[in-house]
């Protein structure tokens, strides 16, 4: 770790002058470092496998690697939960915190509380509107929902599909990401001429309550749709289930995000025609970074990682931000998931099927 490295001086020097992190000597990160335990709070277990799939194994990965000791937990979806996990790792004295919120109400109450306490927080994959974190790592949310909105067009073109509806089935309407990657998807959709048949956001993304919505959605439009945008793979399952049913998986496109493995397996199968890819292991990497500079105390190690910024839309403040470019995933470059280490083709092409169809698309 290059920035670990650079940043030794700044510790020995930083520590001294009484940084706010530093200063448990039970949590001594390395020969060269002392940084102390970074607690992490992930959101839930059920919006999308992307949470203890790929973020819980990639962080503790990038913090190993650092050498510093990290302590990552999920709230379960349940917004108490997220404060008392918060309360235990500001009592236990972490020395930076990262969320990823619930809402924006329970995600200020824990910046408020940890900043009072002098210790930093970073804002993890979604931002905490008026939340007041001083950093942010994310991806940039509006490319996410172009990639969503850019692909699913391309899949209406390729089946010589030129105008219609779509059916928009949106993220949690408290998930500042889910405006974003509607804007996105939104803009994409009408810039090509289509219009939208039908919308629906998905509270706190719950699958079920998506199967739910989508129901509703195609009902109303009595099936006259051409496309379903559907936020991320969650939502996008919960849509093909239905199109199974009726007899449409395959015929109408439907996307998705985070290169899941059961969305990159409906890819292969041609159920679902787009994903997005976000490689997670590069988001863990900036902000496990980002948390070792400010454990230092040093700002100018964070602001030369984090040299992006977006709008606090409540607080009308830019927030230093890490904001990391997606991919789009089609039929034919699931490898690039599997090559930018999202996941490994032994967890993709588990069936005959999906083998059969793993050699036929270069997969493995
Ligand atoms: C994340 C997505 C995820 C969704 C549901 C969003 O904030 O950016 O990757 O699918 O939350 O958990």
């Amino acid at each position: 770790m290059v920035a670990l490295t650079l940043g030794t001086a700044a510790v020995l020097t930083l520590s001294a002058c009484g940084g706010s992190s530093s200063d448990d000597p039970s949590t001594d990160g390395g020969s060269d470092a002392k940084v102390g335990k970074v607690g992490v709070i992930l959101p839930d277990t059920a919006s999308s496998t992307r949470w203890e799939q790929q973020d819980r194994p990639e962080l503790t990965a990038a913090f190993q690697a650092a050498g510093v000791e990290s302590d990552i937990q999920n709230a379960q979806g349940d917004k108490n939960k997220f404060q008392s996990i918060a309360d235990g790792m500001i009592n236990e004295g972490v020395s930076v915190l990262l969320i990823t919120d619930l809402d924006a109400g329970s995600g200020t109450a824990v910046i408020k509380k940890a900043t009072a306490a002098g210790i930093p927080v970073i804002d993890y994959d979604r931002l905490t509107l008026g939340g007041g974190a001083k950093y942010y790592v994310s991806f940039d949310n509006v490319a996410v929902g172009t990639a969503i909105g850019e692909g699913l067009v391309k899949c209406l073109k390729d089946d010589g599909v030129t105008s219609g509806g779509v059916i928009e089935l949106d993220g949690s309407p408290t998930d500042n990401n889910a405006t974003l990657f509607k804007e996105g998807y939104d803009k994409a959709i009408k810039d090509a001429g289509y219009t939208v048949a039908a919308e629906q956001a998905v509270a706190d993304w719950d699958n079920t309550v998506a199967a739910t919505n989508f129901t509703q959605l195609d009902t109303k439009t009595k099936g006259e749709y051409v496309g379903v945008a559907a936020a991320n793979d969650g939502l996008g399952g919960a849509v093909i289930s239905r199109l199974k049913a009726n007899g449409t998986a395959g015929k109408i496109p439907v996307t998705g995000q985070d290169a899941s493995i059961e969305g990159l397996q409906r890819l292969l199968q041609g159920t679902q025609c787009v994903s997005v890819f976000k490689a997670v292991k590069k988001e863990a990497a900036a902000a496990a970074e980002l948390a070792i500079a400010l454990a230092k105390g040093d700002t100018a190690a964070a602001d030369a990682v984090a040299t992006g910024t977006v709008q606090d839309t409540e607080l009308n403040t830019p927030v230093k931000s890490v904001l990391l470019t997606p991919e789009p995933i089609f039929q034919d470059n699931v490898q690039d998931v599997i090559d930018g280490g999202g996941t490994t083709a032994d967890k993709i092409c588990t069936t005959e099927e999906l083998k059969k169809l793993c050699t036929e698309h270069n997969v493995g």
